[in-house]
């Protein structure tokens, strides 16, 4: 293969992560955009919780029972010519680390907003992680076939609670059962709800206005658009592409995943604005992913992905260059060379051998043991390492023993394989040497119980200690100022970290031991 063609492949790829908080339409969008790729024919394929078809990552016991997705996936279609990776996040409320690390393998995100209920918790905590990474946002106002917020009140919402400039690409004509279509400010056209699509855009003339014999302009929903319109004109931002690749403005395209309204415009679009694989800093400074040879980073580990392979999964965003099978690479942090033969890529339901794969992709590599999360891979004897992914800090927490003692070294071995996996974080209390376990959601917990005692054979029992307030320490502490109000910790690098009963526990400690310096590694 030509240089020139790896480039071009290169420049195809958009990868993005889908976030959103449960029930705003994060499945039923993405499942429009699979169909549009082609990669799926019906619809609810990848919703297969609810259609009782197969779902993308039906994988394990703890989904099946709760009808939920605790993992990540990841999805790849064609589309005009562009090849897009989709990182789907976990719905529900019990997220993990896991979907927080995915958004540092994205090079934007789409953000999916339930226009009848707002912002909602889970999208602002996944939003904070995308502004601090200065990812592109993307805002997917959902649900416009049911009367919803008023869209100024809307756009308002967004720029204050998430604290970033919007500009509206289309603007709803009518909601609910009067929702007649959008003014497209983009295209400079009207698309209309349930029209054919020979006839579905009314185009706009040089003012911004259809032509006057178009039915539409009879319609005083019609005239309520264009005032809202040239309201935003002259109050709103102005359009900047240049501010969307830097994440400082979000595009806001209104719409309806369940009617696929608004589906395949906003899929043109965004495959307009959005970056291709951008360089990522490493200890040898950016890296060009059209420039450099094979390199790329872990950003997640799952295990027994499917039953039927009682394996772990090291998922991998290709940086730079093209990875083919059966290279071989070294692991930045060991040296240590190995072969990349079996690798997998993702589609709807499936998972297929990946050949080639190029920067932008996500390729899953099968994992005896050998990779951590954060580990760069790199082809070439220059070996680097991509920056440290951003440690999460836990809120829950519980402590943990084996019920059986003479389980202790099943019980340490299933600790240790499964806190490298990512999603709880391990501590010990530094006085008493207790096993403690930090998630950032329950589920986490009950994830753990379940995987100890179905491949580890141990039965656990569990303490919840409840949502406490981590904060590491920047030097040396006495282990005399650990109480139950806050208790000191050791994280499983040897950091110390202090876990506070709440709020007030964390003021009084930082009031009466000024010297100690603390901080929250979501904010470094
Ligand atoms: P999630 O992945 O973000 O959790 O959301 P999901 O797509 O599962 O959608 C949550 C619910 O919202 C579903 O209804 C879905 O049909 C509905 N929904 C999604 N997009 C739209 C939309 O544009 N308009 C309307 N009116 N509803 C939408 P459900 O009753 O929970 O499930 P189902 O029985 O319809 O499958």
């Amino acid at each position: 293969m030509k240089t020139e063609s790896i480039k071009d492949k290169i420049l195809s790829r958009r990868t993005f992560a889908i976030i959103s908080h449960p029930d705003a339409g994060k499945t039923t969008l993405t499942e429009q955009l699979l169909l549009f790729g082609g990669v799926i024919r019906d619809a609810g394929t990848v919703k297969g919780k609810k259609s009782g078809k197969f779902a993308t990552s039906d994988w394990m016991e703890i989904e099946k029972q709760r009808g939920i997705s605790v993992t990540s996936s990841v999805m790849q279609f064609n589309y005009k010519n562009r090849n897009i990776n989709i990182l789907d996040t976990p719905g529900h409320q019990d997220f993990s680390e896991d979907t927080y690390r995915t958004l540092t393998a994205v090079d934007s995100a789409v953000m999916v907003i339930d226009s009848t209920k707002g912002i909602e918790d889970q999208t602002i905590k996944l939003f904070q992680v995308c502004k601090k990474r200065g990812i592109p946002i993307f805002t997917f106002m959902n649900k416009l076939d049911r009367v919803g917020k008023d869209p100024l009140e809307l756009l308002a919402e967004l720029e204050e609670v998430l604290g970033i400039e919007s500009y509206p690409m289309n603007w709803p004509i009518g909601m609910g059962k009067e929702f007649v279509g959008v003014y497209d400010r983009f295209y400079n056209r009207i698309e209309q709800v349930r029209v054919d699509e020979k006839d579905r855009y009314i185009p706009l003339d040089d003012n911004g206005k259809a032509d006057e014999n178009a039915p539409i302009v009879e319609s005083s929903l019609y005239a309520q658009c264009l005032e809202e319109i040239e309201l935003l004109s002259e109050a709103g931002n102005e359009f900047s592409k240049e501010k969307i690749q830097r994440g400082e403005l979000t595009p806001v395209f209104f719409g309806s995943g369940l009617a696929n309204f608004g589906v395949q415009t906003f899929l043109d679009t965004y495959i307009e604005l959005a970056p291709s694989p951008q360089p990522r800093h490493s200890s040898e400074g950016d890296i060009d992913p059209t420039e450099a040879p094979f390199s790329g980073f872990i950003f997640k580990i799952q295990a027994n992905m499917n039953p039927a392979h009682r394996d772990r999964i090291a998922f991998l965003r290709i940086c730079s260059g093209r990875f083919e099978r059966g290279m071989n690479v070294s692991i930045a942090r060991t040296g240590k060379q190995v072969k990349l033969s079996q690798s997998t890529q993702f589609m709807a339901d499936d998972r297929n051998t990946v050949d080639e794969a190029v920067a932008g992709d996500i390729i899953g590599l099968y994992d005896p043991g050998t990779y951590q999360i954060g580990d760069t891979l790199v082809d070439g004897k220059d070996l680097f390492q991509y920056d440290r992914l951003p440690q999460f800090t836990p809120e829950l927490y519980i402590k943990v023993t084996a019920k059986n003692v003479l389980k202790q070294k099943q019980f340490q071995k299933g600790l240790s394989q499964l806190v490298q996996e990512g999603a709880i974080q391990l501590f010990r209390s530094v006085q008493l040497e207790e096993y403690i376990l930090g998630a950032v959601g329950q589920l986490q917990f009950e994830v753990f119980e379940h995987r100890m005692k179905g491949e580890y054979n141990v039965d656990i029992i569990i303490q919840p200690i409840g949502s406490k307030i981590a904060r590491w320490v920047d030097g040396e502490v006495s282990e005399n100022l650990s109480n139950s109000r806050s208790l000191l910790v050791r994280d499983r690098y040897e950091k110390k970290a202090f876990l506070f009963e709440n709020e007030f526990a964390l003021r009084w400690f930082q009031e009466k031991n000024p010297e100690v310096k603390l901080f929250n590694p979501m904010e470094v």
